[in-house]
């Protein structure tokens, strides 16, 4: 093709290939297990995959409601109110969306103004970020405490000034495993008392947590829920992160706004998945099982990489398992991600790709969400190190 003249401002000058788009090729190329991107390697239940099918049979294959398919509302609603006693208006406050990344950027598009600041706390999921420029809102970066990565509320209010316009949390967390206590949430309720500061809470992961810990929604604490806009994805949920469908639930005043930009990035999310998910979420041990489901992966991981040289660190949610590799290796990260990919055939994540400055502290980052052949293939080879 002939070039263009160069006219093009990128909206996004930092912006490269994601290093989950990286390592998954570079998994590819050299045929490595990949504990890299986060996504199941074994099938749905088949019960969802007929019900989609059905729902198609049927001819529910025209756009829906641009909030979405009501009875699917009204089921997260009736769900949302069983798990964490809050009330949202399946009408004004849920909207379906085509998966978690999506439902961020929409918020964050319509919430953050030129100028205003978002506090992200490190290590984070990379599409925080990329989302808040997009908006015109400028990142301010809190770290959590290594190691343990538990959010030292001390240092994040330090950061909070008259710009400061959302904070965003997520527990279960990704990448480090660690999830947020109710005495967390109440500092930050504290914190954000009194400001007109907006918490958006990734929840994406809320039932995949382990070890008898009580998954902590923002919408249990009412003072919370009030500034705060969820986001949740039933690709995390009922493992069918390829069919990018989730969903936001924010106070009315917040969702009104949220909608008039969403209408126009997607308008409505597919019809079929709709519908099925609508008759599959009515079996609530779909979701209320997943923990002790992903918990047993985890207890199976951990016990096998114990003949390694890795040391495991905490992980009590989210299907990401941290390890500091240390005593194998004094390379970066990423050099030894790469190198551990190509030569052993086992692809991670380092955890360095998760700072805006990528700090490296000899972290790597497996998915567990895996058959346990492909587990123990893994865990043999990482033990070969
Ligand atoms: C913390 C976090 N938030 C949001 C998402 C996006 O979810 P979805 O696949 O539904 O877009 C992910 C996916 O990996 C995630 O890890």
């Amino acid at each position: 093709m002939p070039t263009f003249p160069n006219i093009i401002k990128s909206k996004l000058p930092k912006a490269g290939t994601t290093i989950f788009t990286i390592m998954s090729a570079l998994a590819n190329k050299h045929k490595a297990i990949n504990l890299a991107q986060g996504f199941p390697d074994f099938a749905c239940d088949s019960e969802l995959v007929k019900l989609v099918n059905e729902a198609m049979k049927k001819g529910h294959n025209q756009y829906a409601p641009m909030p979405g398919y009501m009875p699917l509302r009204e089921a997260i609603a009736e769900k949302n109110f069983d798990l964490y006693s809050a009330q949202y208006n399946p009408d004004t406050e849920i909207t379906i969306m085509p998966g978690g990344t999506l439902a961020i950027n929409a918020t964050i598009l319509a919430l953050i103004h030129e100028g205003d600041e978002v506090i992200v706390i490190e290590p984070c999921y990379d599409s925080y970020v990329p989302s808040i420029i997009m908006a015109g809102g400028i990142p301010v970066y809190a770290t959590m405490k290594t190691p343990g990565y538990q959010v030292d509320w001390n240092e994040l209010k330090k950061l909070v000034n008259q710009h400061t316009r959302m904070i965003i949390i997520n527990s279960p967390n990704n990448p480090t495993g660690q999830v947020i206590s109710s005495s967390d949430m109440q500092k930050l309720e504290k914190l954000v008392a009194g400001t007109d500061i907006i918490v958006l809470s990734d929840e994406v992961y809320e039932h995949i947590i382990f070890d008898g810990f009580e998954h902590q929604s923002v919408s249990r604490f009412p003072k919370l829920a009030e500034r705060s806009v969820i986001i949740s994805s039933f690709g995390k949920t009922f493992h069918t992160t390829g069919w990018k469908i989730g969903y936001c639930l924010a106070p009315a005043n917040l969702m009104v706004e949220i909608r008039k930009v969403y209408q126009f990035m997607v308008f409505s999310v597919h019809t079929p998945t709709q519908y099925a998910i609508t008759e599959y979420i009515k079996n609530k041990d779909a979701y209320l099982q997943l923990g002790a489901f992903y918990q047993k992966k985890r207890d199976h991981f951990s016990i096998l990489m114990e003949s390694s040289r890795f040391k495991l660190l905490p992980c009590s949610g989210s299907y990401f398992q941290c390890a500091i590799y240390d005593k194998i290796s004094d390379e970066g990260d990423r050099d030894f991600a790469s190198r551990i990919t190509e030569e052993i055939g086992v692809a991670s994540i380092p955890i360095s790709a998760f700072y805006h400055k990528g700090v490296d502290n000899k972290v790597l980052r497996f998915c567990f969400a895996k058959k346990e052949e492909t587990l123990e293939k893994a865990a043999e080879k990482l033990s070969s190190l």
